[in-house]
């Protein structure tokens, strides 16, 4: 479904620090991937670039046999918006908007209001990530563990064919944590694909593929592991 082939990527400040050095990624369709690694070995790094959010230096990502270094800026604005979401450790949810208006988000880029079928849908979402009558709280009247909640309900609110995950459990306790996991690991089960960067190896029994990378470079990969949870 998604390929990342040879990812080269560097950063330039006073100096070059090259981040990724031939990286190849393959995210079959249904999976739920997670990425581990030690800080500073690249997984952010190559998180962005498999959505985009960031281009390699050299190699290509093909998304459905497309290669989004060669398709318009159009085409990629559009998969962006209707194929791919990203969360994140911080939840990045506006404080002066409530859960229903963060999770109704996504469809402002439209001109017209949102219509009552888009909230419809927005409150369904809010109720299948388990905030059903919280949708007028303010994110700064929720937990981190329900603020998460709600980033993953607009990650959601447009359908998307894959999910992009860094640490989104980073900023939470343990059990907070698995709770979050467990919801992912849900939807994956509804058919969404997922591809994870996580720290905490306890996690990576829900996954389908286990990919560790270790300074800019894949070391181990793991498919399939028996039993998941
Ligand atoms: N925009 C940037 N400019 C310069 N260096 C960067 C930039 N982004 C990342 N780096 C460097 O690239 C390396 C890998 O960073 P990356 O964020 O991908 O690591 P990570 O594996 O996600 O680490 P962590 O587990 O701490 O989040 C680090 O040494 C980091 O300092
Ligand atoms: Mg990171």
């Amino acid at each position: 479904m998604l390929q990342a082939h040879n990812i080269v990527k560097s950063f330039t400040t006073d100096t070059t620090t090259n981040v990724l050095k031939g990286v190849t990624i393959d995210i079959q369709q249904g999976d739920f991937t997670c990425i581990v690694g030690r800080s500073g070995s690249g997984k952010s790094t190559m998180l962005n670039i498999l959505s985009t959010l960031l281009r390699p230096n050299s190699g290509n990502v093909v998304y459905n046999g497309l290669d989004l270094g060669k398709v318009s800026v159009n085409k990629i604005n559009k998969i962006r918006q209707n194929d791919f979401s990203v969360i994140f450790q911080s939840f990045h949810l506006f404080p002066y908007l409530s859960v229903l208006e963060n999770v109704l988000l996504p469809y402002l880029s439209e001109v017209t209001p949102v219509s009552k079928k888009s909230r419809a849908h927005a409150m369904q979402i809010i109720e299948r990530v388990g905030l059903k009558g919280k949708e007028d709280r303010l994110p700064g009247k929720l937990s981190g563990g329900e603020q998460q909640r709600v980033s993953i309900a607009r990650a959601l609110v447009k359908q998307p064919k894959i999910l992009f995950a860094d640490e989104p459990t980073g900023s939470l306790d343990i059990k907070t944590g698995k709770d979050i996991i467990e919801l992912l690991k849900e939807l994956n089960s509804e058919g969404l694909t997922i591809v994870m960067v996580t720290h905490a190896l306890e996690y990576t029994s829900y996954a389908d593929t286990v990919i560790e990378m270790k300074d800019g470079q894949i070391c181990g990969e793991i498919h399939e592991i028996a039993g998941s949870a």
